[in-house]
């Protein structure tokens, strides 16, 4: 047999553009991509009427996180199945550093959780949650490992998470020196706790419920904190990646800050774009908390803006799965909510749906958005994130005439409820190909536990991603 799989009569899609083309996959890698490829195959897909993307790349999800108490739902196995199910194909999850080791010690403890059970291709952010000058001189060491990035939480303190801005400055250093990204999780900690504790009263919980959780996060808890960190990259000349952004002057921040050549670049996710606070008012508010938390209309229009425009260059999902019985444990105290949704397996119909049939996003800014930004930022094109010959065969097979009611039911996450419960999607993604198995099709997972590699990632290219139309 000369091939292993031939899409036939598909437009493919990547960030510059569409065209209709077959693609010959052999082994692992894309073989041949062209008109009308001749040749057998074991498998022939006919994907008339169908997109044909890269395999869409998640760059923030915590699978089985121990976090607030609990640990995230989804496990590696699990997780990593929805991610499939849903057209991804790479996923970038968190090591976090245990006080007294060492980031290499972290990441290598995350592989062992990890490697067995995982079924799509992944790799880790190394979390600093103890920082030293003995940290700051592992960094090179991590990147020469394969993981080119490190996230560090402006917030968390009681959680024994945060990294005090010497910290981040020191680490913004660093990567201006070895070409690492440091991602943020930009919120305001101390203005924030103290915001917190002002909600956190037994009359204020009686009349607001989880709407305390929106209350004590106003936009301006996460302004600040991305205002400093902006700072701190541009005095450092340092390479940051603002995580989970959710607000307009979050947007505007960026913005202005490329204007000036700073290099920083920041994420969105589906719930920011498409969520509001306001629904933390419903009965079941609570299950809706997430840090940061949702926001209001004129935020989502300003990210949607923002995707288009460039000043936002991906969108994940930080998916951080709580099944109802774990987010009930609140009681009514808005401080014991575990903070996280599900999100991976719906990203794709929803940025289609959303962004693509909306006309808010071209299909080639889609493409940009969810696959190869994702690759290029984190180090990883063109051998993901791309259709190039002799690349790995990571594919996303979209139907753009597929209806579906999203319905956590029929999903393979673990999670019992969703935050988009019952919205109606098309864009669903009929096959996702990873390194040239097809390990999902039509919503079902088709692969094997334990199937995903470790992916090594190089530099982050900060140049040559796609910023805008
Ligand atoms: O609420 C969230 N986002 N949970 C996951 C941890 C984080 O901050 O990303
Ligand atoms: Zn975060
Ligand atoms: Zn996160």
């Amino acid at each position: 047999m000369q091939y292993d799989i031939i899409i036939k009569n598909g437009v493919l899609v990547t960030s510059t553009g569409r065209y209709e083309a077959d693609i010959a996959v052999k082994g692992e890698k894309i073989a041949v991509v062209g008109q009308n490829i001749e040749g057998d195959a074991k498998r022939i897909i006919d994907a008339s009427g169908m997109y044909i993307f890269p395999g869409a790349i998640d760059v923030h999800v915590h699978l089985q996180l121990p976090f607030c108490g609990t640990v995230s739902a989804d496990d590696f196995e699990n997780g990593s199945k929805a991610a499939a199910c849903g057209g991804v194909t790479t996923i970038i999850d968190f090591a976090m550093q245990k006080k007294g080791k060492t980031l290499l010690d972290a990441v290598e403890k995350r592989r062992e959780e990890a490697d067995d059970k995982v079924c799509i291709d992944y790799s880790l952010h190394a979390v600093p949650t103890d920082w030293s000058s003995k940290v700051r001189d592992e960094m090179g060491r991590v990147m020469e490992y394969g993981v080119s990035s490190f996230k560090m939480f402006m917030v968390y303190r009681s959680e024994g998470l945060i990294s005090e801005d010497d910290a981040l400055f020191s680490a913004l250093e660093e990567s201006s020196e070895i070409g690492a990204l440091i991602g943020v999780h930009a919120e305001s900690a101390t203005i924030l706790d103290y915001l917190t504790a002002r909600y956190h009263t037994q009359d204020m919980m009686k009349k607001y419920g989880a709407y305390c959780h929106a209350l004590s996060r106003p936009n301006y808890i996460e302004a600040e904190a991305v205002s400093r960190a902006i700072t701190w990259a541009e005095a450092a000349g340092g390479n940051l990646y603002i995580v989970h952004m959710s607000t307009k002057e979050g947007a505007e921040l960026v913005k202005d800050a490329r204007s000036r050549d700073v290099k920083v670049f920041a994420e969105t996710c589906p719930h920011y774009l498409l969520l509001e606070d306001e629904l933390f008012k419903s009965n079941e508010g609570h299950l809706y908390a997430t840090c940061p938390q949702l926001k209001k209309q004129d935020d989502m229009i300003r990210l949607w803006k923002g995707l288009e425009g460039g000043e936002l260059s991906i969108v994940s999902t930080d998916t951080c799965t709580f099944t109802r019985e774990q987010k009930n444990k609140w009681n009514g105290d808005f401080t014991k909510i575990p903070f996280g949704m599900p999100g991976v397996e719906t990203i794709v119909p929803l940025i289609y749906t959303q962004g693509v049939q909306t006309g808010r996003l071209t299909m080639e800014r889609m493409c940009a958005l969810v696959s190869e930004n994702p690759a290029r930022l984190m180090g990883m094109y063109p051998q993901k994130g791309s259709l190039l010959p002799g690349t790995d065969a990571d594919i996303m097979i979209i139907d753009p005439d597929s209806r579906q009611i999203i319905d956590y039911e029929k999903l393979q996450t673990n999670c019992d409820w969703s935050p988009f419960q019952g919205w109606e999607t098309v864009g669903m993604p009929r096959y996702t190909i990873l390194r040239g198995e097809i390990v999902a099709e039509n919503g079902k997972f088709k692969g094997k536990t334990g199937a995903g590699k470790f992916v090594k990632r190089g530099k982050p290219d900060l140049i040559n991603f796609c910023n805008d139309y």
